[in-house]
């Protein structure tokens, strides 16, 4: 199928590479012309396993003009980001409805239009559709409209994309539904058709029980750590109930990354706005602010008084496998830290240079240097960590790095 993807970020990198490596004909667009020149070249902008080798080896249109490329497709799929960046309960629908607007004036008869941005339940109805219209044509009966939210895990994405547990696809009518449908044929997965709002709803749902997930098992975490019970004992014994559950069961320091606080925060805001307050959610978000700066209290009972000390950080990216920083829990650790005088020196394999701008005043070098500090907080499960030597420190880890469990005086902080 002929394909444009609009926006090239996280969302839209994984799913043009990954539909063109199915033989679909895909042009990349994207405003950013630096970046579109670099995927032409085959580099690749974001560190994501795969990735790179199917940008290099694939045939892959990359443009920064939207008309040229919509006018010939017959599926668009918009991919630009709705993070207000501010840590607000809402979304931010610029670039979204410029997107449907250009694809409005620019698209040839019969196209389908496809939301895979995040957007809140009745977004694609009240905002985007009246955009996608205003040249006279209508939606559903000139041209179609699906929403197909993503599940993807950053560090996994490629996988998830080629292997997804199900599709879903929101359809203003079974014609659009059908072609989407026809895209994915392939797949071998559920495909799961619901009217527009319902499947916009199904990705705010899923990244808020994640969250939950995460959420009660630190809530339960803490509990057990003042018990002196291993969390994650406890976890495995839950998990055995197929109700339950064994996945997402990691206690530690919280979610962090681009979706899960970013959309927990959009859904409370929108139920509020429409008159309904998601006490459950909130405390979901609340327990998730507060779990990172358990890191400290750890801390301080070894080191009361931080001012002045060395203190070593391992693990900057907000999981392992990513070099994103998004919401990573190292922000709010690091910040508390300062605030009490520490001087902190950190350490993380591919998220430093991102992290750098986020706090260029802090101290960056190798994990050995690192080590070196009167404590060291683990903040990421990178593998590597595993195998450095941990004798004779102080050691509190949010990320059950066994292994550190040799150090002088160790702290898991669930556990
Ligand atoms: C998430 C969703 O999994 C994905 O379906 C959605 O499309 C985007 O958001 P991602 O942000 O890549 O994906 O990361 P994920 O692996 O889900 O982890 C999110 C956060 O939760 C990370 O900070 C991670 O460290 C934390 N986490 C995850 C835990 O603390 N414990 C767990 O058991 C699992």
């Amino acid at each position: 199928m002929n394909i444009s993807v609009i926006g090239a970020g996280y969302v839209g990198l994984i799913t043009g590479a990954c539909l063109a490596k199915l033989g679909n004909q895909v042009t990349l667009i994207d405003t950013d012309k630096e970046k579109i020149e670099a995927i032409k070249r085959g580099e690749c902008p974001i560190f994501e396993k795969g990735l790179e080798d199917i940008l290099r080896t694939a045939q892959l249109d990359a443009r920064s003009d939207i008309g040229s490329a919509i006018k010939t497709s017959e599926i668009s799929f918009v991919c630009v980001g709705t993070d207000p960046g501010d840590g607000s309960y809402s979304i931010d629908l610029r670039s979204v409805s410029e997107v449907a607007e250009a694809i409005g004036e620019a698209s040839n008869d019969h196209c389908l239009t496809v939301i895979k941005s995040t957007v809140v339940p009745e977004t694609t109805e009240e905002v985007i559709i009246p955009l996608l219209e205003k040249n006279g044509r209508k939606a559903g009966v000139d041209f179609g409209v699906c929403v197909n939210p993503e599940f993807l895990r950053e560090g996994f994405a490629v996988e998830d994309f080629l292997n997804p547990d199900r599709i879903v696809i929101g359809e203003i009518n079974k014609q659009s539904g059908d072609i989407l449908a026809d895209l994915y044929k392939g797949f071998g997965c559920p495909i799961l058709r619901f009217d527009l709002r319902t499947a916009e709803a199904i990705k705010y749902a899923s990244n808020a029980f994640l969250a939950a997930k995460i959420s009660f098992i630190n809530e339960i975490g803490n509990i057990c750590k003042e018990l002196s019970i291993d969390t994650y004992n406890v976890a495995k014994g839950i998990g055995y109930d197929p109700r339950i559950g064994d996945k997402f069961l990691n206690a530690g320091i919280g979610f962090g990354g681009s979706c899960l606080p970013k959309d927990l925060r959009a859904l409370i805001g929108q139920s509020v706005s429409i008159g309904y307050r998601p006490r459950l959610l909130e405390e979901v978000l609340n327990v998730n602010e507060a779990q990172n700066l358990r890191m400290i209290r750890l801390l301080k009972k070894h080191i009361p008084d931080l001012r002045g000390k060395n203190i070593g950080i391992l693990g900057l990216a907000f999981k392992a496998g990513t070099d994103d920083v998004r919401e990573s829990k190292a922000i709010g650790v690091i910040n508390a830290l300062l605030s009490e005088g520490a001087k902190v020196r950190a350490y993380d394999p591919v998220a430093m240079d991102n992290f750098r701008r986020l706090f260029p005043e802090i101290t960056y070098g190798s994990a050995e240097a690192v080590l070196a500090s009167d404590a060291i907080l683990i903040l990421t499960e990178w593998q590597e960590f595993a195998s450095l030597d941990y004798a004779g420190k102080i050691v509190i880890d949010g990320k059950r790095i066994l292994k550190a469990r040799r150090a002088k005086i160790y702290e898991g902080i669930c556990w």
